[in-house]
């Protein structure tokens, strides 16, 4: 009986032994909802920022202040809808301490509501609108804001022989932003828009609206179109022969983005940009970079890529600043404030805005060993999101 008894005792310890260290486990796990288009037109979005993520998590391990770091990747085929319902999942289900990602402007949108209901961080990794951040108190954003990346270009192209010019942009929250503010630095500057088109987002033909900016010539064309979308743009400014009319292509550096760049061809040559990432940046931190993700995952890393990239490491850091705590208002304050040093140069966290704060490059694209780069020439150091300057 005694040995049945201690038998069943030692048991029942065995079965309590089990099921602690599960129990300690659960507790030590930080969960970081990623939710991205991984399907669909803006596909190149999320695989660029998917690869960035778990190649700083391979770098740096996947435990830190003592907690394990659980990726849940979903694909919400960009559909605004969906992007909020798995949001909406990743909290009440999966109990994730951070959401993270959001591709395009309408996704982080959608979501930013519940956020701030459920109190946890939305680390925006790619949406570019500056009105975003402040649509939750909970958003932090490691992209850009596209105010942010137009001043350097729109600054620029005054003193450099541009003095009228067509702007040509996606019609959707970062183009309107683009064209708002690429109208205020080239106006401020002694510039003037002739001309402001809007093309839509899906399924874009630029062609009818590429024969008015012949029709007009403007010393130059200011483009925006999201990343990904660049490839067809050149391909139809070539076929109309405005890469050899003297109308010179500028813009923000998603229309030249790194993803796609190199297969664009001779037309992409001479094309001046301002951005807040080049693929070319030489710096050491940048160069270790490149070198990773290329060897990681057979492509070039492109200014989204390094949202991801940073997202994560501002996750870390926020995490060693609270000394293990999840809670989401702890980590949100933890992120105000952080600094490092980024491939794209030092970055900073305004605790005011929750914007990062970042140089913004100058570049023209040029062949480089065979390949053609956006090359930087020049530099505005330590920009903050223009749009929240009173
Ligand atoms: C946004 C999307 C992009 O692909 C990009 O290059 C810039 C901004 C956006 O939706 O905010």
């Amino acid at each position: 009986m005694t040995t049945r008894r201690t038998l069943i005792k030692s048991a029942g310890a065995l079965v309590l032994a089990a099921s602690f260290p599960l129990i300690a486990s659960a507790q030590e796990v930080v969960k970081v909802g990623l939710i991205l288009p991984m399907t669909g037109p803006f596909a190149s979005t999320g695989r660029q920022i998917e690869a960035a993520a778990k190649l700083y998590m391979a770098q740096h391990g996947n435990t830190v202040a003592g907690k394990r770091v659980e990726l849940i990747v979903k694909d919400d085929t960009n559909v605004a809808d969906m992007t909020k319902r798995l949001a909406q999942e990743l909290i009440v289900n999966d109990k994730v301490n951070i959401l993270a990602g959001f591709g395009l402007t309408p996704l982080a949108l959608a979501t930013a509501p519940l956020a701030t209901q459920a109190k946890v961080p939305m680390v925006v990794m790619a949406a570019g609108t500056a009105m975003i951040t402040e649509q939750s108190p909970f958003i932090v954003r490691t992209s850009f804001t596209l105010p942010q990346n137009t001043l350097g270009i729109a600054k620029w192209a005054p003193n450099n022989g541009i003095k009228k010019a067509v702007t040509l942009v996606s019609d959707f929250g970062p183009g309107i932003d683009a064209q708002n503010a690429f109208k205020k630095y080239f106006t401020e500057g002694g510039g003037e828009v002739v001309q402001e088109i809007r093309v839509p987002v899906r399924n874009p033909d630029f062609a009818p609206f590429l024969q008015r900016v012949s029709n007009l010539k403007p010393d130059a064309v200011f483009v925006f179109v999201p990343s990904g979308v660049g490839s067809i743009f050149m391909k139809q400014f070539s076929e109309r022969g405005l890469d050899k009319s003297g109308i010179k292509l500028i813009g923000t550096g998603d229309v030249t983005d790194d993803d796609i760049l190199n297969d664009m061809g001779a037309a992409a040559k001479g094309v001046i940009t301002s951005m807040n990432y080049s693929a070319a940046l030489d710096n050491p931190a940048n160069k270790a970079y490149v070198e990773a993700f290329t060897k990681a995952n057979n492509m070039r890393p492109n200014f989204m890529s390094v949202g991801g990239y940073d997202g994560m490491a501002l996750i870390y850091k926020a995490l060693e600043k609270t000394k293990g705590d999840v809670s989401g208002p702890a980590l949100l304050e933890a992120m105000k404030g952080q600094s490092w040093e980024s491939p794209r140069g030092p970055v900073t966290i305004d605790p005011d805005t929750r914007e990062i704060i970042q140089n913004v490059y100058i570049t023209e694209v040029k062949e480089v060993n065979g390949a053609l780069y956006n090359v930087p020439f020049d530099k505005i150091e330590a920009v903050k999101d223009p749009a929240k300057i009173k």
